[in-house]
């Protein structure tokens, strides 16, 4: 099949589902490809299976001693359809093995599909899942499944029970059956039943349904929801924990007292991005209140760039929260199709609240590092407006750069008239625009003539006697295809330059890049794909086109090892 053919099929056969978000190519679904061997994008330490599609990630959890990752795929192609749970292990979150898929389509509650959901671990440690099933109406239910075998380590087969569908909409509760989908991990209350959310919509109101059960198997939906918004369309994928005030160690989910605050993320449907708000849980009332004066219903991001659908669990073995989330490619239908598969997992993050209790912190989980190999350290120098600095001695395709700057002069810093969206600031003053102080930062995917860079930096603005800090990832130039989405994405970093470094650890691995700026305080994701910059002849650059000179005060990058993944 040509790619014309391709685009034509996929133009006539473009419909929205009944409920589901993802475009459906019905003529694509079961296409699969030549899958090239000269494959340039795929990642070395990024999540992604041989080929096809793949969405969410669904359920993790650690037992016996393993991580378990499941996660939404098209065994068929590589666009959205068909889709299962597939089932990979690992015992480092880095390092993983596949296994056989473990739900795939069997029952009338599922036989159209089996969708998001969450792994809970019962009294004496018993692994149960909670998914959305697609039932032969295209009705959304759910469904429990656990494992056949607890002595298996792999936890490889999983039985359904014979009383799926669990939760189902009904004329009676009115719940709306194409949304109505993506349960969490349970959480037990003090009166000990368990609590479930599903994720809902009447018109345009975004809810979180609470559902409770005492045996797990008989749920009873609760008066009211968790926690609904006006206007803010489908939650998909909630996710609801508790982090402790203090530190960065995580809780079981189903703590709660007054040394925790509680989270509650969304994947909202019609934005295609992840939000957080933090509040407390009110376990009397069964609801989830907003804090005061953050202004929180749906400003906080986990990620300002690509990353959707993700999910948390509690780690028992290192006492940390987990996150996983899922990066979609911002190539056209036809390139996926062309290069067999579509979708990565970002690196797995730790993730806990940070001191002021207004926002959280994520760090790619520790084991990373270990994949870490031909350490590159800068002394601390000074960065003059216009330069470029080449770090030199990594694999530029597959590396992890920590960077710091330290700034002086912030009476020089661009004065900001009035407070405007950080992305539409970002794409208004790309890396090519000096102010004075920024941008610097790095310029990975950089080829030989600066045809092609993708660019991650900071911008330094004084707005209202304050001091702002605006990071960007800029892939307005990261490859001359221009069929790719190369949105420009910013958000503000909560650092004082006056007081802090000014730091970005930027994960690069082949079509990924994947930054943290203030230790985790900002995170942004990017899909690129060069095509001059790539295999060795990509090249990594710190740089300053500011006016004014700034230092570099530490510079460290390694190249990174490939992961065992398939
Ligand atoms: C989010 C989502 C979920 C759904 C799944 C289907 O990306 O749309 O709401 O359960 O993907 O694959």
């Amino acid at each position: 099949m040509t790619i014309s053919t391709i685009f034509l099929l996929t133009l006539f056969s473009v419909i929205y589902g009944s409920g589901a978000t993802h475009h459906l190519f019905i003529n694509l679904q079961t296409l699969s490809s030549d899958y090239s061997s000269n494959q340039p994008y795929r990642t070395a330490y990024h999540f992604q299976p041989p080929k096809n599609w793949i969405n969410d990630p669904n359920g993790p959890l650690r037992y016996g001693g393993l991580y378990h990752l499941f996660y939404q795929y098209n065994p068929k192609g590589a666009v959205w359809g068909n889709i299962v749970w597939a089932h990979s292990v690992s015992k480092d979150l880095v390092n993983w093995a596949p296994l056989d898929p473990a739900i795939f389509p069997s029952q009338p509650s599922d036989i159209n599909g089996c969708w998001s959901g969450s792994a809970t671990l019962l009294h004496g440690n018993k692994p149960v899942i909670l998914y959305t099933g697609i039932d032969p109406m295209n009705h959304q239910v759910q469904n429990l499944a656990q494992p056949k075998n607890l002595s298996d380590p792999f936890l490889r087969e999983w039985v359904k029970t014979p009383k799926n569908p669990l939760m189902a909409p009904t004329s009676a509760n009115k719940i709306n059956s194409s949304s109505f989908r993506d349960p969490t991990t349970a959480w037990l209350g003090k009166d000990g039943h368990w609590r479930v959310l599903v994720g809902s919509k009447r018109r345009t109101r975004g809810m979180a349904l609470l559902y409770i059960s005492k045996d797990f198997f008989n749920w009873v939906q609760a008066k009211h929801p968790l926690h609904s918004t006006l206007g803010s369309g489908m939650w998909e994928c909630p996710d609801f924990f508790p982090v402790l005030n203090s530190g960065q160690l995580g809780v079981d989910t189903s703590v709660n007292g007054d040394y925790v605050s509680h989270v509650l993320k969304v994947s909202l449907d019609d934005k295609k991005h992840d939000y957080y708000m933090i509040g407390s849980y009110n376990a009397a009332k069964d609801v989830f209140v907003p804090d005061e004066g953050l202004n929180s219903e749906f400003v906080l991001r986990y990620d300002y760039g690509k990353y959707y659908a993700s999910k948390t669990f509690f780690d028992d073995g290192k006492k940390r929260r987990v996150l996983l989330g899922w990066v979609n490619e911002s190539s056209s239908v036809a390139d996926d199709i062309k290069k067999g598969w579509s979708g990565i997992h970002a690196i797995p993050r730790a993730i806990w609240l940070h001191k002021s209790g207004k926002q959280l912190v994520q760090w790619p989980v520790v084991e990373i590092e270990k994949l870490r190999a031909n350490p590159v350290n800068l002394a601390p120098k000074l960065i003059k407006g216009g330069q470029l600095v080449q770090i030199n001695g990594v694999t530029a395709t597959q590396a992890d750069v920590e960077i710091s700057f330290q700034v002086s002069k912030l009476g020089k810093a661009e004065v900001l008239g009035y407070l405007t969206d950080p992305q539409i600031l970002c794409s208004k003053k790309g890396s090519a625009v000096k102010s004075g102080l920024g941008p610097f930062g790095l310029l990975v995917f950089a080829s030989e003539g600066l045809q092609e860079y993708t660019s991650v930096f900071f911008r330094i603005f004084r707005y209202q006697h304050k001091n702002l800090v605006l990071l960007c990832s800029d892939q307005s130039r990261s490859s001359l295809n221009k069929n790719n989405d190369l949105t420009t994405y910013g958000t503000f970093v909560d650092v004082d330059p006056l007081h802090e470094k000014l730091s970005l650890r930027t994960l690069i691995d082949h079509s990924v890049v994947e930054s943290f700026g203030g230790e985790g305080r900002a995170c942004i994701t990017a899909r690129v794909y060069p095509t001059l910059a790539i295999n060795d002849k990509a090249k990594i650059y710190a740089f300053n086109n500011g006016t004014s000179d700034v230092n570099i005060s530490r510079l460290s990058a390694w190249s990174m090892k490939k992961a065992h993944i398939h």
